[in-house]
């Protein structure tokens, strides 16, 4: 009996196995506006017969964006396109999550295939802010902005945008909510002692740096359904010398834990170009640190980074590492991939795909 294809529920919402998306950035959105590129990427992957499909990180500001083409819930406008999406997601069986964030100091970037550089203002950027002034990256090639430090009122503004985006993605439909706190962007980089050298209240030790994040996570919990799953990507470690530790973590989700919040996406890296291994050569890692932060802080995971095989995922359902598989970039390659394991672990696959595909199957 395979435990990947066992349904799971958290709350109210039942994930039909355990295979999820990972947030992907598609750099595609106008205005922050989804469109056929993103129905056409998250609906595939929910006819592919994945359980959960997570929308890429979502600025709930506009000067949130890491690029001018990233998705974002700031504006009512953004409602509507999202909601219809998720209603194809939800026809298809799976569960529409969304994953909200703000881009902090790495925001203002062009895109991937533009060459990911920091924009200018007068090149499409904007002014971009941080727990402290210092710039991401002052490479000389790449000459990242110097953001703004946040002031409190300034952070008490910030955490409103989430509360207002958190209420824009209820209304759009999304059954689960996860606050981005990864990959260094600006909830990430309250956290880490790599960037935030904050003396007031929202730095310092770990408590205060962490402040920023359980802040947010009450707010937006306050506003965001009893019923529905919240999740919280965190980076579990920053891979780098003087920067957070798995332990720093665990204290982390158990902080978040007892805030409400009833899921950790286990990522890492990003906060500095050096700990560049958000997708680097450590995500193989993450998968044994959800385990971890699953057994000591006693919350149920998500474990990504190098997933690609039906009977890899298997075991770390089964050996209890996590309570939900994400794939990102063997997904991009396989939007049946869902499916394709279901044949390999001998799975009845019809329960897990459209009524379309699976009458067809054996
Ligand atoms: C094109 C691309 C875009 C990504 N965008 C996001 C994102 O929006 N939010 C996020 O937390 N991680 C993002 N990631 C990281 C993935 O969610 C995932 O954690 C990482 O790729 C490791 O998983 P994998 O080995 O299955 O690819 C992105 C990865 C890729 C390849």
């Amino acid at each position: 009996m395979s435990q990947l294809f066992t349904p799971y529920s958290i709350k109210d919402v039942t994930f039909r196995n355990r295979i999820g998306m990972s947030p992907m950035c598609q750099y595609s959105a106008i205005d922050g506006v989804m469109n056929d590129w993103h129905r056409v990427h998250l609906g595939s992957r929910a006819a592919g017969g994945a359980g959960l499909i997570i929308a890429e990180a979502t600025a709930v500001r506009a000067d949130g964006r890491i690029t001018p083409g990233c998705t974002g819930l700031w504006s009512d406008d953004q409602i509507e396109p999202a909601a219809k999406i998720n209603q194809f997601i939800v026809d298809q069986g799976a569960v529409p999550a969304v994953q909200i964030g703000h881009a902090g100091r790495k925001g203002s970037a062009a895109r991937p295939w533009d060459g990911g550089a920091h924009l200018k203002d007068d090149e499409g950027g904007w002014p971009i802010v941080g727990p402290s002034g210092t710039a991401f990256d002052d490479d000389a090639i790449r000459l990242w902005k110097t953001p703004t430090q946040m002031s409190v009122t300034d952070i008490a503004q910030m955490q409103v945008a989430f509360v207002d985006a958190a209420k824009r993605a209820l209304a759009a439909g999304y059954k689960m909510l996860e606050i981005h706190g990864a990959h260094g962007y600006l909830l990430h980089s309250f956290f880490t002692p790599l960037v935030n050298t904050r003396d007031d209240e929202y730095g310092g030790d770990l408590r205060g740096r962490a402040r920023m994040m359980l802040e947010t996570v009450d707010a937006v919990r306050a506003v965001w359904p009893e019923n529905l799953p919240l999740a919280v990507r965190l980076s579990v470690a920053d891979w780098i010398e003087g920067g957070l530790t798995i332990e720093d973590n665990i204290q982390m989700a158990k902080w978040v834990k007892e805030r409400g919040v009833d899921i950790i996406d286990c990522s890492g890296g990003g906060a500095t170009p050096a700990a560049r291994a958000s997708i680097g050569s450590r995500t193989g890692d993450q998968v044994g640190l959800a385990g971890k932060l699953r057994a000591e802080a006693g919350i149920a995971t998500m474990a990504v980074g190098e997933i690609t095989e039906a009977k890899q995922a298997e075991e770390i359902i089964a050996s209890g590492q996590a309570d939900i598989v994400l794939l990102a970039r063997k997904m991009m390659r396989d939007p049946y991939w869902a499916m394709h394991a279901a044949t390999e672990l001998g799975v009845d696959v019809k329960a897990h795909v459209p009524l379309q595909y699976g009458f067809y199957m054996k």
